[in-house]
């Protein structure tokens, strides 16, 4: 059994907050993390992206890589990586998430643009995406 891993990063994006460009995305990440054995959400607020990713350890830091050269975003930073007991999100090859669900702004109490998650937090917010995972969604209605 390959060593299951788990990451989490933010970054800035580039391109506009409209349905067709998440679903590019979300279309193209569902069927590479399907074959790669990847599950994770997405989530963007604002130009603020929040994507977690669990997998296999080299096929994960693969898809990071590519994921950072990706011209979308910008100021593409991992804030947490290790290994995993478990997946949390075993069923989900992309979910998406944005403020209709879930604003991380308030709940940080910080404006849009001020998002930032501190070192400390983030895992409370996957946790809190998780529990919410109701709340995933595949792709976005136009
Ligand atoms: C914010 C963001 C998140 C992405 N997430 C994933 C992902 O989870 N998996 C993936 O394969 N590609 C993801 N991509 C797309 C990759 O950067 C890249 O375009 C894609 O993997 C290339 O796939 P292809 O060689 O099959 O065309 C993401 C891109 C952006 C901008």
């Amino acid at each position: 059994m390959p060593e299951l891993y788990h990451a989490l990063y933010h970054s800035q994006s580039l391109v506009p907050d409209t349905p067709s460009v998440h679903n590019e995305i979300l279309t193209v990440s569902q069927r590479n993390n399907s074959v790669a054995g990847i599950s994770g959400f997405l989530h963007r607020e604002g130009d603020f992206f929040l994507q977690y990713l669990e997998g296999p350890k080299t096929l994960l830091f693969s898809t990071l890589a590519r994921i950072g050269r990706d011209p979308r975003h910008k100021n593409f930073e991992i804030i947490e990586s290790g290994t995993a007991r478990t997946r949390m999100l075993p069923d989900w090859q992309m979910g998406f998430t944005d403020p209709s669900q879930l604003r991380i702004s308030d709940l940080l109490h910080v404006s849009e643009n001020q998002l930032q998650i501190n070192a400390l937090d983030p895992f409370d917010i996957v946790t809190l995406l998780v529990n919410n995972s109701h709340g995933l969604r595949s792709s976005v209605a136009a």
